[in-house]
């Protein structure tokens, strides 16, 4: 895989630790809900690591959300970089959390733990989704509200004539007007999320993607398993789709 040299425009900090880039760079195509590469130079070698695009491929800037993770040796680094300065773009695109791998379905829920979110962003930004679906559902499951990045962005969303959409927000570690407390399969299991959505689940007609934590990815495939939803794989059909940011511990 090669790398192409990108140029840090505007960096946004959502708290201290929660941030987000758009940087300038000649790239390809790429289906929302896709990730790229990052890298810097870190004594003398290159440490990539990959990031989900939170920008629609019509925008001309890559956008990436990300948290730091004080120990990890990119993260910091990358929350460093100032407007001006170069980052490491890898070539291409990859990733399987796009709606082309769903099969055919009604309601599409995007559910989010922390910087997760990110490439539902992407998704909702495209528009396309319309096509496919009558209604969506927008769930993100962060520890306080300031976490609740592109929040208004993502309660803005409009969807066309005769469709529905919410945004469901919830917070595990304090409690706000209009925010639904505690984690998400919790929320699923004594069915206070699908009242707030206005819909349950149903294998015929929900499709899911989930992304972020491998811990909330896992609880919560367990949560929609009782209402007999499955992993999508190309082989074994199924009605969710799933992004892990980083390995469950062994
Ligand atoms: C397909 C894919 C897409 C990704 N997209 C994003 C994204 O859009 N935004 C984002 O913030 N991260 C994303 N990640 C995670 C990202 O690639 C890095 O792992 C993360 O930014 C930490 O990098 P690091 O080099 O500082 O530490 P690393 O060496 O990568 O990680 C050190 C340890 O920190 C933990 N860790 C990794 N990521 C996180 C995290 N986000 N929160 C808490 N703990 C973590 C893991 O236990 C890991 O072993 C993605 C990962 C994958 C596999
Ligand atoms: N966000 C911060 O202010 C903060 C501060 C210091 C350190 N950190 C560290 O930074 C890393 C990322 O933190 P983050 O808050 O961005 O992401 P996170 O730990 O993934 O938390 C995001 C949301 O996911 C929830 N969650 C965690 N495990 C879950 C599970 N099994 N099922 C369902 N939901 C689950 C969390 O709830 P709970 O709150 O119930 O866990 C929280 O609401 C973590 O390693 C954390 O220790 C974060």
């Amino acid at each position: 895989m090669g790398w192409t040299q990108g140029t840090v425009v505007e960096r946004k900090a959502w708290t201290e630790r929660h941030i987000s880039l758009r940087i300038d760079a000649s790239f390809g195509n790429f289906q929302p809900g896709q990730f790229v590469r990052l890298g810097l130079e870190v004594d003398g070698e290159i440490v990539g690591r990959p990031y989900s695009l939170v920008n629609a491929p019509a925008d001309p800037l890559l956008e990436i959300y990300f948290d730091v993770v004080p120990t990890g040796p990119l993260s910091p680094r990358l929350a460093a970089l100032a407007p001006g300065d170069r980052v490491l773009v890898g070539t291409a695109a990859y990733g399987f959390l796009v709606l082309s791998e769903m099969p055919a379905g009604s309601e599409l829920w995007l559910i989010a733990s922390g910087t997760g979110i990110g490439p539902f962003v992407s998704i909702v930004g495209d528009g396309t989704l319309w096509r496919h679906y009558d209604h969506l559902r927008l769930v993100h499951g962060v520890r306080h509200a300031a976490e609740l990045a592109y929040a208004e962005r993502l309660q803005a969303v409009t969807a066309p004539a005769g469709k529905g959409c919410r945004y469901l927000p919830l917070l595990s570690r304090e409690s706000r007007a209009g925010t639904l407390s505690g984690r998400i399969p919790a929320a699923i299991a004594d069915s206070r999320l699908q009242r707030a959505a206005g819909l349950s689940f149903d294998p015929a007609r929900s499709r899911v993607m989930l992304c972020g934590n491998p811990a909330m990815v896992e609880d919560t495939m367990a949560a929609l398993a009782a209402y007999g939803l499955g992993r999508h794989r190309r082989r074994s059909p199924g009605q969710i789709l799933i992004e892990e940011y980083w390995s469950r511990p062994a």
